[in-house]
């Protein structure tokens, strides 16, 4: 079964910037910054940041608040602090042999890094990889992580799966299954993660007094140390 998904990806493959590298440093960002955007909008923001910062030495030296202010509109801020945190302890200790110690990444990044940037015999496994075995009851090599990525986004999909451009439907056991939407995922418009954005991005903008800000916004954002409030002025850490 690997041989029939290794053949449809090298003829399917799509040019992803990060597949022509294998900087453990440009692997990590990228996945980091597709844990929760699309690929579509991650190319741009991925290519811009490893520019700017082409080294963990690079962006460990970046104050937090041009990290946050990069990491606009990737959504989930936090990523971004963390990134910048994986970063300087990389930049002062090195690579740590459990990938897992460094912030921000667990089991499916510390994979995906190993797996595309070092090589190692490890499949990463998130949703869409996950739903592709327990759908084909397969389990698939370590040599086919970038080749279940595609195969998840374009073809095995989530409620319709597109079973006649399938490497693998002949002999798949859930071939033609349609399945109920998944749970909804919760609105953005609304929501209060909507507020901590829209509080973050005036902040990002430039200092401002809390009195004219969301403050219950302001105080989560203060918590996960996104922003710093100082004599009734809210503005990025620096
Ligand atoms: N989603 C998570 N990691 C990915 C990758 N390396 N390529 C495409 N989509 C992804």
């Amino acid at each position: 079964m690997d041989g029939l998904l290794l053949d449809w990806y090298g003829r399917t493959a799509r040019d992803l910037p990060w597949r022509h590298t294998r900087d453990p440093y440009a692997i990590l960002v990228s996945e980091v910054m597709l844990q929760q955007t699309q690929v579509d909008r991650v190319v741009p923001r991925w290519i811009a940041w490893l520019e700017r910062w082409p080294t963990p030495a690079d962006l460990a030296a970046a104050s937090p608040a041009d990290v946050i202010r990069a990491w606009q509109g990737l959504g989930y801020n936090r990523r971004g602090l963390s990134l910048h945190r994986a970063a300087q302890q990389i930049a002062a200790d090195g690579w740590p042999a459990d990938l897992t110690d460094l912030p921000g990444v667990g089991p499916y990044t510390a994979a995906a890094v190993r797996n595309f940037a070092l090589g190692e015999d490890v499949l990463p496994i998130d949703v869409n990889v996950e739903r592709i075995q327990e759908r084909s009851g397969h389990r698939f090599g370590s040599a086919c992580g970038q080749a279940l990525m595609d195969l998840g986004a374009t073809v095995c999909l989530a409620r319709v799966p597109r079973c006649e451009l399938c490497p693998l439907a002949q002999g798949c056991p859930s071939r033609g299954q349609r399945y109920e939407p998944a749970r909804k995922q919760s609105r953005f418009e609304g929501s209060f993660r909507q507020r901590r954005s829209a509080a973050l991005r005036l902040v990002a903008e430039q200092p401002r007094a809390l009195a004219e800000l969301d403050a219950e916004a302001v105080a989560a954002l203060e918590k996960d140390a996104l922003v710093r409030v100082c004599d009734g002025i809210v503005s990025l850490p620096e």
